[in-house]
């Protein structure tokens, strides 16, 4: 029986998490996972479609493994994730080295799916459900660290920014139990896991109904600190126009919630904020991050920019940058405008700016994060921070790495330390990247 699965995760921290629920899904019914891609009789890549360049890279990825197919004509291949639910049968015309496609909310049918390429038939699934949140499958974790995690909370998004394919591939929004969340989350505090980051792609949307009772995003976060003391928490991502008070409030009352939000901005104009869709103006964006100063003074801010959108002129531009400077992001995902396939902005906008202003954009947008960037970390120096170590630093076994609550990577000699301690440190010293620290 060919049974040993590598699988190789693409795009977000979602897919991280849905690879491990796939690979749960695999081992319960008789295959394992292998970590060696030349070992493997099935080879999935969970992909990405969220860029024109995350999908080049993908099919770039795929030419390498069409090789080691012609050396092993039985080995299955198959696309799993978004790019699969976008391309859909499609790929199987263009692509014929290509056996198993699986949309994101599929996976439970992969064993069936494998089989029906075992006897020589393409197989196909990617159908969107309504209701599929995953809730009863305890996910197989395929990182090495074994101290932080994700855990899905939802899936899916309703808020459909013309640029973005996610509402598409991943379908429509659905929260995910909560006490399914919880049994998770005491699963891996089992296991030794002392961080967890909650995912969905509009975390602050999160709605679970039971009779007369609704559990808000505030509720569940505030409930899984209170119920993991020895753990701390994360999440991602928040949408600028559903961040409440309630839930900045919540941050800021419990110390096993890491003090940094991920609130993406996309642009600093509010022109190109309507065009995109995103259901706050510059200013209101402006309001939240006060509130997060205001409520929790301590929080570390990240953001994505997306640059070159259609019609950005100059001005917008100009936005852009000033509220990057006015807001003092510690880091940022920065992106040049790449059209989608389905979108509304392909559809009803036109993709105008030309790839040598987006590049030039981009590069003023890096650098003045950059600056910011650096202005953050030099910010910290002297500072007393607790970090969670996550293991050896790349440079040396004597030093580890580890986070501060505000998401900022420390180096520190090791001491008599282990990854997965918690440990105060006083930072000393910064490079571009990274805070220098002593324990204390
Ligand atoms: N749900 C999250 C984002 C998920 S996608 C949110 O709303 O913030 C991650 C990032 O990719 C987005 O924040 C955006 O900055 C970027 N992105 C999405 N579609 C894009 C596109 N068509 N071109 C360039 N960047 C894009
Ligand atoms: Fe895409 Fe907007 Fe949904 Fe984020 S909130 S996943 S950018 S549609
Ligand atoms: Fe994530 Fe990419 Fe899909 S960013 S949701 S894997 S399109």
């Amino acid at each position: 029986m060919q049974n040993k699965v590598y699988i190789e995760t693409y795009g977000c921290q979602m897919n991280v998490a849905d690879s491990e629920v796939a690979a749960a899904i695999l081992t319960d019914n008789g295959f394992t996972i292998c970590k060696d891609i030349t070992e493997a009789d099935i080879i999935f890549l969970n992909t990405c479609s969220i860029r024109e360049n995350a999908e080049k890279r993908i099919w770039g990825r795929f030419k390498s493994i069409r090789y080691l197919k012609k050396k092993k004509p039985d080995l299955l291949t198959g696309l799993i994730g978004c790019m699969a639910q976008r391309l859909k049968e499609k790929i199987l015309e263009t692509d014929q080295f290509i056996d198993i496609i699986a949309g994101p909310d599929s996976y439970r049918h992969l064993p069936s799916l494998i089989e029906e390429a075992s006897s020589g038939h393409k197989a196909v699934n990617v159908i969107l459900s309504r209701e599929e949140t995953y809730s009863d499958i305890l996910p197989l974790r395929l990182d090495n660290n074994s101290v932080t995690a994700f855990v899905s909370i939802m899936r899916g998004c309703n808020n459909m920014c013309t640029y973005c394919v996610v509402p598409y591939v991943r379908g429509v929004e659905r929260s995910r139990n909560p006490d399914s969340v919880l049994g998770e989350i005491s699963d891996l505090s089992e296991k030794g896991y002392k961080e967890v980051t909650l995912l969905g792609q509009n975390v602050n949307s999160y709605k679970w109904t039971e009779g007369n009772n609704i559990i808000n995003f505030a509720q569940l976060l505030e409930r899984t600190a209170l119920e993991n003391p020895s753990m701390r928490f994360r999440f991602s991502t928040s949408h600028p126009k559903d961040i409440s008070d309630d839930l900045l409030r919540a941050i800021a009352r419990h110390d096993n919630i890491c003090k940094h939000i991920h609130l993406p901005a996309q642009s600093g104009s509010n022109r190109i904020l309507k065009l995109m869709n995103r259901g706050y103006t510059r200013e209101a964006y402006m309001e939240r991050i006060s509130a997060i100063r205001s409520i929790i003074p301590d929080c570390s801010l990240s953001s994505d920019i997306i640059t070159g959108f259609c019609t950005e002129n100059d001005e917008d531009h100009q936005d852009t940058l000033a509220l990057m400077e006015w807001a003092e992001f510690d880091f940022s995902y920065m992106f040049r405008y790449s059209e989608r396939p389905g979108t509304k902005a392909i559809r009803k906008l036109k993709d105008d700016i030309t790839e040598d202003i987006k590049t030039k954009r981009l590069n003023e947008i890096i650098n003045l994060q950059n600056k910011l960037s650096v202005k953050s970390k030099r910010k910290d120096i002297g500072r007393v921070f607790e970090v969670l170590s996550e293991g050896f630093s790349k440079r040396s076994e004597d030093f580890l790495f580890g986070r501060t609550s505000q998401n900022k990577v420390v180096i520190f000699p090791k001491g008599n330390l282990k990854k997965g301690d918690f440990v105060k440190i006083r930072v000393k010293n910064c490079t571009s990247a990274t805070l220098i620290g002593e324990i204390i």
